[in-house]
């Protein structure tokens, strides 16, 4: 295969300098539960992440995003917060964290931690409070609270379903119940309430001040409700427009207020601190919003994500959203795989959006079984085609752990392990879940060696099992092999250095429907085959590609080209 060329300049990690290195960052996301695990007790820590910076230097990445790290009785892998301004102490202290933001900023890398301001835990010390104080209290006001139905209060106040199955109210025993859109251990809060406000303004001055960069805002599109006295049905919300900046809790309007707020408390810092929103609103005009200047800056685009192997879909995907970004005046975002979703290798080897969950019995599978129907040597070729496609584009990448190595999805955790509650509480209710198998199987603690008692994630049993196979992932083997796709991922955010400037693109016509091939301001050049059959070899200076390359562009591959 094509290596780069000598003459380009050097690796530099922190090269990405000024307010607005996260315009066209690389973002690396660490689970820490998964990533590495420093003292042995099969659990990844703070320790682990700085015992491997090292390696994210080499990797070529800007920042690196930890999902939650707080105290949490894991009842949705950490998205349900204790406290928000502590660290889990099976994960470690506040010193390990300072110590490791030390570490990442020495390596020229930025840090960006999770807020997850829609819902606390049901541990929070506010949620204890309301539960200790009688219906109608103001300790009740911090979160949303409504009489139950029937005689005595017996019933929901709706048919609501929640995320991850199940309905979205909990009784608390004395005829109220309280609302929760995800798992019941996870209570929405009332942004109605000042208290709400004063505590995330708090705890982001708290990581700002820890030398914290920046903020992923989970759920970005839900803080703001306005409930009726009289509820609708599950049935009548399905025909509210979601779009129309009134639903009673999707992406409302006002939600921006909040954001207008977190955005003086960002612009305080120097640099000022930087965000992007999960919002999985239903347009890119929409989601514009959560990325303007005076807002959150940055909205994750999930369209890629969703999308099958398709030029036509690719390209009026990137198309639409480099013209929404450019408006607001934010840059891009793109996602093939994070913690929520099947990793992409997997996804590209299933037929077309058959990634979707099929009930067999009570059981959730992958259509056509986890392991039949997935076509994983097509799959990890397309994944590799579709990276460098990615890694091409003008704006910021999110990358997740494990897809350097080319991990895919593990299919056979055996079901008593499995921790998701999107699994378990998909399995009596026909409620909505991220994938049929719910997300543990992209959650699997990370192949560092060929061989080990965990694959040298740590000593101890890993919290989540490993597969026999996962050894020939390994981060050591990869490292030593140009053919990896490790070696792949390194040398594309190497080159990418060069290829990022400006925050366009031009579209050259291929004259065939399967070819994309866009060109960048300095004149680099990426060209995709998307079909099953070769197309001609485009003119120019190959230095990267997907898959061998000899006298043709092979299926299902990209090249860069940088200029003569
Ligand atoms: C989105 C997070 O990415 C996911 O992991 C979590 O379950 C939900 N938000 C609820 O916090
Ligand atoms: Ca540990």
């Amino acid at each position: 295969m094509p290596r780069s060329d000598s003459s380009l300049a050097p690796h530099e990690p922190g090269t990405v300098a000024g307010a607005d290195w996260w315009r066209q960052a690389v973002v690396y996301q660490v689970y820490p539960r998964s990533f590495a695990d420093a003292n042995g007790d099969g659990i990844g820590d703070l320790k682990g992440v700085t015992s491997r910076v090292g390696y994210l230097r080499d990797l070529g990445v800007d920042a690196v995003w930890l999902s939650p790290f707080y105290p949490s009785a894991l009842a949705d892998g950490g998205y349900d917060v204790d406290d928000y301004r502590d660290v889990d102490p099976r994960i470690g202290t506040l010193e390990d964290f300072d110590e490791m933001v030390t570490a990442l900023h020495a390596a020229g890398l930025k840090v960006i931690v999770d807020i997850v301001p829609n819902h606390s835990s049901d541990r929070h010390v506010f949620f204890q409070a309301a539960l200790a104080a009688p219906a109608g209290s103001p300790e009740r006001e911090r979160y949303i609270f409504r009489d139950g139905l029937g005689e005595n209060g017996e019933l929901p106040p709706s048919d609501w379903p929640a995320a991850f199955g199940g309905i979205a109210w909990e009784p608390v025993g004395d005829g109220q119940w309280y609302l929760h859109s995800f798992a019941k251990e996870q209570p929405d809060f009332n942004w109605n309430h000042p208290d709400v406000h004063e505590e995330f303004l708090e705890t982001l001055r708290f990581w700002s001040d820890r030398g914290v960069d920046g903020f992923r805002v989970d759920v970005a599109n839900m803080l703001a409700k306005d409930l009726p006295e009289v509820l609708p049905s599950a049935a009548e919300l399905l025909g509210l427009d979601s779009t129309s900046g009134h639903h009673p809790f999707l992406d409302r309007d006002e939600v921006h207020d909040i954001y207008a707020a977190w955005r003086e408390v960002f612009n305080s810092y120097d640099p000022p601190r930087t965000a992007v929103a999960e919002a999985w609103v239903s347009s890119p005009e929409r989601r514009a919003r959560y990325a303007a200047p005076t807002g959150l800056g940055q909205a994750f685009n999930f369209d890629l994500l969703t999308a099958d192997f398709d030029p036509a879909a690719f390209r009026r995907i990137v198309t639409e959203n480099l013209a929404q970004s450019a408006a607001i005046g934010s840059s891009s975002t793109w996602v093939l795989s994070n913690h929520d979703v099947t990793r992409h290798p997997t996804r590209y080897g299933l037929p077309p959006l058959a990634g979707r969950p099929v009930k067999q019995g009570t059981e959730w599978v992958l259509a056509g079984g986890p392991a039949d129907g997935i076509d994983l040597d097509a799959g990890s070729r397309r994944a590799r085609a579709a990276t460098l496609f990615l890694l091409g584009l003008p704006g910021s990448a999110y990358l997740y752990q494990g897809e350097e190595l080319g991990l895919p999805e593990v299919a056979e955790i055996p079901n008593d392990q499995r921790q998701d509650p999107a699994y378990w509480r998909s399995l009596d209710a026909d409620g909505w879940t991220f994938d049929g198998l719910g997300r543990d199987g992209c959650r699997v603690p990370i192949p560092w060696e060929p061989t080990g008692p965990s694959f040298g994630f740590g000593t101890g049993e890993p919290h989540l099992p490993q597969p026999g196979w996962f050894g020939q992932s390994a981060a050591s083997a990869q490292e030593a092999d140009p053919d990896s796709t490790l070696a792949l991922y390194r040398e594309a955010l190497l080159l990418r250095r060069e290829l990022q400037s400006g925050e366009s693109l031009e579209w050259i016509e291929t004259g065939s429907d399967q070819v994309l091939h866009f060109r960048r301001p300095n004149g680099w050049e990426i060209v995709t085959n998307f079909g099953a059959e070769a197309a001609p070899l485009p003119q120019g200076r190959i230095v990267l590609a997907s898959s061998p390359v000899a006298a043709d562009l092979p299926a299902e591959t990209t090249v860069w080209l940088a200029p003569a």
